[in-house]
């Protein structure tokens, strides 16, 4: 078998899906996976398939060691090798920075589980199948919400500095053979933050960060999913590395 082999977490909407449908363009094999809601994952599924490329659809919260390891035991089995993993799952709590008592020690935990030790594990789960490939590459995806220490809430701000960490660490760890980078996408354009904030706050946010960002404009999925493929399959000498890809937002305008 000579195509090679990606694995998204969340990969039923939003980035997750944009970076499946670029790495199946690619003529990738492509594993796709969802915690809840099956039939999105499966319309994904089928738009992969229709650019002539294999799609597994495997349930699997990545909060859940066991859910990780049988995953990558669903690929190892499917194919064999696992070429490129990105840990792209997520969550948070809409919780205004000035509310600290809005914010509980049980959110930090609830949303570390899946921001920070999902992706733990995931990496460890698939390592093996890794290593079997030499130049192969993890990419976790963050935000600049790690950066600006703001964002949906402090907990979540947290948890993606925490993934940087992480990040470096794993780099380091899982060298030479495995390459871990990190990108830190900006305001993007999703179902997340249209629910989160409702229609008018996001409309209203979204034009406040394009006034703001040097290149003028928010991020959609596809521009997030392009700089993962890259940082995954190509970028050879490149780990340990953080990429943002927020419009020029943190540098801001002149
Ligand atoms: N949206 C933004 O503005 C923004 C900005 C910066 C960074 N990010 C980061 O980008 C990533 C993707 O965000 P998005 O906006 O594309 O999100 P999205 O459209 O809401 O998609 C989230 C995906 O993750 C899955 N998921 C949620 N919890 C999971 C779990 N425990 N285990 C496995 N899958 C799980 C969801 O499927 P189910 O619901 O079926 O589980 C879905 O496939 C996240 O890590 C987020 O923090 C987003």
């Amino acid at each position: 078998m000579n195509n090679k082999v990606c694995v998204v977490s969340g990969s039923s909407s939003g980035i997750g899906a944009a970076t499946v449908e670029l790495f199946a363009a690619n003529g990738w094999h492509v594993a796709i996976n969802y915690s809840r809601h099956e039939e999105p994952a499966q319309q994904v599924a089928q738009a992969c398939r229709a650019k002539g490329v294999e799609a597994l659809v495997h349930r699997a919260d990545v909060s859940v060691d066991a859910d990780c390891r049988s995953f990558a035991d669903a690929v190892e089995a499917r194919w064999g090798r696992c070429d490129a993993l990105v840990n792209n799952a997520g969550t948070t709590r809409f919780v205004d920075a000035r509310d600290l008592d809005g914010i509980q020690g049980e959110d930090f935990l609830k949303i570390y589980g899946v921001n920070v030790v999902g992706p733990f594990q995931m990496t460890r789960a698939f390592a093996p199948l890794m290593r079997r490939n030499p130049g192969a590459g993890v990419v976790n995806v963050s935000s600049i919400a790690s950066k600006l220490g703001r964002g949906s809430s402090i907990a979540y701000a947290a948890s993606k500095g925490a993934l940087n960490t992480l990040t470096l660490s794993l780099a380091r760890t899982l060298g030479p053979q495995i390459r871990v980078n990190a990108v830190a996408p900006g305001m993007i354009d999703s179902s997340w933050l249209r629910q989160g904030l409702g229609e008018a706050r996001f409309n209203a946010q979204r034009d406040n960060y394009a006034a703001h960002a040097a290149l003028s404009d928010v991020v959609q999925p596809a521009d997030v999913a392009e700089t993962i493929y890259w940082l995954a399959a190509g970028a050879g000498k490149t780990t340990g590395e953080l990429v943002s890809v927020d419009s020029g937002f943190v540098i801001g305008k002149i």
